[in-house]
Formats: structure tokens, sequence, C-alpha cells
């Protein structure tokens, strides 16, 4: 692990443990950080993303949360709506060689490529320890054929997971990823090929940012079946050292996630949402209530929050707590009503 590595402290790129957990403080990347203060909410917090209910809006984003168990030993994990696990694939992927995360402005660029134990080890060993916990266990998935996520949603409708994310839209991996987010027809295979295999669980499709139009990528995706959205994953980005002239990321490119994208993220959402009738996970840069609440608006039923755990273990309810607050300032009855409600000029 490069130094730079090692003072972000990520899980993904220790390709492992997340953060040297000390129960009522951390301290990550030069931040200390507190446990918030237990508060206690009139307003209605329960969603439902694709049929499935949530206690609250906030969910952890694949990858940046491994499978939990580090950040279990901050918090409950029941305190969250639910958990996008870590991307998984068919078989275990050792992901790609260091330096994979270098810090930006505003944000991180990551190009981790997938690591994670495979989709077996994940169903004998991760599920059952998530399901000790009352959160919507959302699997994230990534193949390198149409037949693999097939396959994947056939072993994961059977384990139970509630709601499967497929990921057509990893800028890190060479083989799929990125190429099936970024053209309609094959995001339509991929969408009409995993819903063929996952039974009952419902199909969420994970759309890149890395389009010209990403209405045309979310009506693709929605006519071939599936039942929820969820964006956006991140923006592909570089970093060079000017002395050495080479980039930072041993990959040369990775993808741009943090509080620089929301703006992007929050216009996606706005788009997607007008241009088809499904529900939507957002995320991208979400780190406070406010910026959840802003996705929100722009159509989004649930948001996702990802690089800021890595600051900020205890992000997810920081963000959960700070939206309720918002949404009884305004004097809503559920935190659902925020959906959809931009008034545009
Ligand atoms: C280190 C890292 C690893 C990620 N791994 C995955 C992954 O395995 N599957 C996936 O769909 N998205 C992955 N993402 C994308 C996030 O889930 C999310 O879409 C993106 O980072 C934007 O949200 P954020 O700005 O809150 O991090 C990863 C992001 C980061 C930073």
């Amino acid at each position: 692990m490069s130094e730079r590595e090692k003072r972000f402290d990520c899980p993904e790129a220790a390709g492992g443990p997340v953060c040297t957990p000390e129960p009522e403080r951390a301290r990550i990347s030069g931040s200390e950080t507190v446990r918030p203060e237990k508060k206690s909410f009139a307003v209605d917090q329960s969603v439902t993303l694709a049929g499935v209910c949530m206690k609250n809006p906030v969910v952890v984003a694949s990858g940046t949360f491994g499978f939990g168990r580090e950040y279990g030993q901050f918090y409950d994990l029941s305190e969250l709506g639910g958990i996008c696990c870590k991307g998984l694939t068919l078989h275990r992927r050792e992901g790609n060689p260091p330096p994979r995360i270098a810090e930006t402005p505003m944000g991180i660029l990551n190009s981790v490529g997938l690591q994670n134990p495979g989709v077996d080890a994940f169903i004998e060993h991760e599920l059952p320890e998530l399901r000790k916990h009352e959160l919507a266990v959302i699997a994230n998935i990534s193949g390198s054929t149409p037949e693999e996520y097939g396959v994947m949603c056939g072993k994961l409708s059977a384990a139970g997971v509630d709601l499967i994310e497929v990921n057509i839209s990893c800028p890190n991996v060479k083989a799929g990823g990125l190429a099936y987010g970024t053209r309609p027809e094959l995001a339509a295979e991929v969408t009409a090929v995993a819903k063929a295999h996952a039974g009952t669980v419902p199909v969420m499709v994970k759309l890149s940012p890395n389009v010209t139009d990403i209405t045309e990528i979310a009506r693709a995706a929605a006519d071939a079946g599936a039942d929820a959205l969820s964006l956006i994953n991140t923006l592909r980005g570089m970093r060079i050292d000017v002395r050495t002239r080479r980039p930072i990321l041993r990959m040369n490119t990775g993808g741009l996630s943090g509080p620089a994208v929301l703006p992007v993220a929050v216009r996606m959402v706005w788009e997607v949402h007008q241009a088809v009738d499904l529900p939507i996970l957002g995320m991208g840069g979400v780190s406070k209530g406010e910026d959840a609440a802003q996705l929100m608006l722009a159509g989004a039923s649930a948001v996702a929050v990802g690089t800021a755990c890595f600051a900020d273990p205890y992000a997810p309810v920081r963000v959960r707590d700070g939206l309720a607050e918002l949404a009884e300032e305004q004097g809503l009855a559920r935190v659902a009503q925020l959906t959809g409600g931009v008034l545009p000029w």
C-alpha cells in the first residue's frame, strides 16, 4: 500500500478493513471524528425503493463501506436504511495495482478495480452477518458478459438479498464495466438478462455519468424492465505528478467522487427523474443533510453516502439526521415528501 493510500486509510485502498476502529472517535486523513449525539424526530423517515421498505432514506454507496463489518464497530448498521455492498464479480478479484486512490480538491480519484471475494464468498460469509442487522441489503454486481450478470442474479436471488444493483458503470475495469453503461443497447441487454434471473428480487441499474445524455441509458434500462435506477457512479478523471510526469494513479485514470461531483449528480438525477417513471437512488458527493435533500428534491427516493464515509464513518448517520431536521423545519410529515419537489424556474 502506498503512503498516499495509507494516509487515506480507506477500505478499498487497503483491500480490507475500512479504518482503524476506535468506537467513540476515529482519526482519518487528519480529521477527528466524534460520534454524533442521538436525536429523535417526529417526522416519518421511512421510504420505499422499488418496493423495498427502508426505515430511512440513507444507504451507503457501493465500494465505500465494504460489507459493513468495519463500520459496524462504530455503530449498529441498523441505523442505516440500507447498504449497497462492495461490487461483486462472479469470481474473486484482486483489483488494480496501487496507487489506486488519490485525493483531489473536494474529492478523490480511485481506480480500485472491483477488488472483491466473489459472489459465492459474499453469500456464504458476508450476507449472514449483514442479516443480523435491520437494514436493506443491496448487492452490487459487475460482469464481463451479460451471462455473468445473469448467473450472479440467480445466486443472489436464491440467497435472498433485498435488491440487486447492477453496475454497468465501473470506469476502472477493462472488460464490460463502463461499456455497458455508455451504450443503450448494451445497457438494455444486461438489464434484461439480470431481470430474467433475479426472480422476485428487484433490479436497480446503476448509471454512469460518463455519457453525453444520461436519459438515453436510463430509458434503455427502464424499457428493458429495470425496477429502479441508481446514479451517479464516478466521473472519469486523471491527475499527473508534474515532476515525475507520471499519472498519480497506476492505472493512469480513475473515477472522481466526493463533494466535487454533487452538482453533476443533482443535475443528472433531475434529468432522469423527468425522463423515466422509476424510483431513483441518488448519490454523488453527499456529506450532509442538505446535499441529500438536493438529490431528493431533484427526484431521488433515497440517497447513498459514499466518499464521505472515508473521512467520517458517522457521515451516513449525520446525513440521515440532517435530512430529518430539514424536513421538520419545512413542516413535512414525511421525508419522502421531498422527492421530486424542486421548483424549476
Ligand atoms: C473507492 C471507491 C470504490 C467504489 N467501488 C464501487 C463499486 O464496487 N461498485 C459501484 O457500483 N460503485 C463503486 N463506487 C462508486 C460509488 O458507489 C458512488 O457511486 C460514487 O463514489 C459517488 O458517490 P460519492 O461521491 O458519495 O462517493 C466506488 C467509489 C469509490 C470512491
